[in-house]
């Protein structure tokens, strides 16, 4: 491979990666990894017996073969799942730090920047932290000096290792693009009202003084009203003093919807706000669902001519990205995963569907899609 694509882009914005924790694993959690898989099968699926078990060794070799990717393809890695509250903030007073000591360690290796995913989500949070010892919610100061020892604990030990953190994930509704509320699971709002959202920002500023502090979102460009229901948080909260320093856009698109031209008017909007837009979590599926419509295409053969379509697709929006980050508005571009083998996409909106959202094949392989970025 002659060149590489953070080095193709790093004129304009930094090119990163969603790395999951089954690339680091050592063999003896792999193994343990796998019969939980097995297990999972048996037990919650109630499969009578797995005929065919999974070939460890090769699945471990090809794994090796995909990380290089991520060591050599990108100058930035994000965590996809391991830094979410649920696998790290155990108990009143314990902090796992395992799993990201481990990337800040992997990313120090290989010469690269870490983002944080994720501070407050709604979704895979520590559930415990709702509660108390009768399984009633909290009060609000409780849960307030929770999510501040939370965040001042990983402070202390990260504030010099990360530099861009997604304090805020997903908190506008869907339905009312207005803060998302405990009938749509968030707990955080439901609790402690629309403050939690200033509350994680100041904690975190105090804790990270030197990070890049987001609120990060999907289906912004696409959708107009959630698109006017962020940014008219996001310009009340700058009113307020509330050190936002960009929006994150989540990216999650396909090869139809949104335009470039949605794309573009996103990128201004929020760029029109004085603070910086970031790409968090790129993919580009190759099913034109129409969710709302609950209009979900069927299992596709994935074509070479799809590929090309795909290829041209990530060219433009690449294209686009380059403009934003010629002016200085946008500043990273992060694709959510390497292969098309482990990607979220395979699974949703359709279970068991396969998908082919990324730069890399199932086997490992650079797509269409690579060549067309890379220069
Ligand atoms: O860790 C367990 C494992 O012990 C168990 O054996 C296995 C059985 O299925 O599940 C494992 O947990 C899975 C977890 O990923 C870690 O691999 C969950 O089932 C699975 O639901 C979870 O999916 C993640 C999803 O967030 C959860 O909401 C995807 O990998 C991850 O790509 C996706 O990422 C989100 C961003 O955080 C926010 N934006 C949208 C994006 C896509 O949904």
């Amino acid at each position: 491979m002659k060149n590489c694509l953070y080095k193709s882009f790093q004129k304009y914005f930094k090119t990163g990666v969603a790395l999951s924790s089954f690339f680091l694993m050592t063999n003896e959690e792999f193994a343990s990894y796998m019969k939980g898989i097995e297990s999972y099968l048996l037990n919650v699926c109630k499969l009578k017996s797995i005929t065919k078990l999974p070939d460890i060794e090769k699945i471990k070799k090809d794994t090796m073969e995909v990380l290089n990717y991520a060591k050599t393809q990108f100058n930035v890695i994000v965590p996809e799942n391991d830094c979410k509250m649920q696998y790290v903030y155990k108990s009143e007073d314990l902090i796992d730090f395992s799993w990201p000591d481990r990337y800040v360690k992997f990313a120090k290796e290989n010469n690269q920047k870490l983002r944080w995913h994720t501070l407050v989500w709604h979704s895979q949070v520590a559930e415990w932290i709702f509660y108390d010892e009768n399984k009633k919610y909290v009060s609000k100061e409780l849960l307030d000096k929770r999510l501040k020892f939370y965040i001042d604990s990983l402070g202390k030990r990260y504030k010099n290792d990360i530099y861009s953190i997604d304090v805020i994930n997903e908190c506008i509704s869907d339905k009312t693009f207005t803060l998302r509320n405990g009938k749509e699971k968030s707990l955080w709002y439901e609790i402690l009202g629309e403050t939690y959202i200033e509350k994680a920002f100041l904690y975190a500023k105090e804790a990270f003084p030197n990070s890049e502090l987001v609120i990060n979102d999907y289906n912004l460009e696409s959708v107009e009203q959630k698109r006017y229901g962020l940014f008219n948080l996001v310009k009340k909260l700058l009113n307020k003093g509330v050190p936002i320093d960009a929006v994150g856009l989540q990216m999650h698109i396909n090869l139809q919807t949104p335009s470039v031209q949605e794309i573009r008017e996103t990128i201004e909007m929020f760029g029109s706000l004085g603070i910086k837009v970031i790409i968090t979590e790129m993919d580009i599926s190759i099913y034109n669902d129409i969710p709302d419509e609950e209009r979900f295409e069927n299992q596709k053969i994935i074509t070479s001519e799809i590929l090309d379509l795909q290829a041209e697709r990530y060219f433009n929006v690449f294209e686009c990205f380059k403009n934003y980050g010629k002016t200085g508005i946008l500043s990273d571009v992060v694709l959510w995963g390497i292969t098309d083998r482990f990607s979220w996409r395979n699974d949703f909106p359709v279970p068991k569907r396969i998908d082919a959202p990324l730069l890399f094949d199932r086997k490992g392989n650079p797509k269409p899609a690579y060549y067309k970025l890379i220069r």
